[in-house]
């Protein structure tokens, strides 16, 4: 029994640690966009409120930024973008530049 305990915890650590940083970053990125996709449709719908797939990296942050300085009024969008740490806002952008990739042929 001890062994079987031990066997597992040892399978556990393994799964663990079989995360280089680019698995947790699309992880963390997914999660961060499932926020965003509550009013921006992540298959690339537009229900009267801009996509932001087909969005650069540097357009994303750019607009970001915009929002939370106010150059940009958004109320809802200004909400967001200091919701966001500099590092989430950078996962996110990677994740939905990726996620355009897979969704245009
Ligand atoms: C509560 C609804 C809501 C959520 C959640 C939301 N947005 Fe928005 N977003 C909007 C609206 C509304 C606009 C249009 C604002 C404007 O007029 O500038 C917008 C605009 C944008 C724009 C500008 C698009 C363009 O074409 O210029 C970007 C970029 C953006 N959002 C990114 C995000 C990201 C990234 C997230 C998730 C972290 C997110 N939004 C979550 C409602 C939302």
């Amino acid at each position: 029994m001890r062994k079987i305990i031990a066997a597992s915890i040892a399978a556990g650590s393994v799964i663990t640690f079989v995360d280089p940083s680019q698995t947790a970053d699309r992880d963390g990125g997914a999660q961060l966009a499932a926020m965003c996709a509550s009013c921006h449709r992540l298959d690339g719908g537009d229900g009267g409120i801009p996509t932001i797939l087909g969005i650069s990296p540097e357009m994303l942050t750019r607009a970001m930024l915009a929002y939370k300085s106010r150059e940009r009024p958004s109320h809802i969008m200004r909400g967001i973008a200091l919701s966001l740490s500099d590092e989430e806002l950078a996962t996110v952008a990677r994740y939905l530049a990726t996620l355009n990739r897979q969704v245009r042929p």
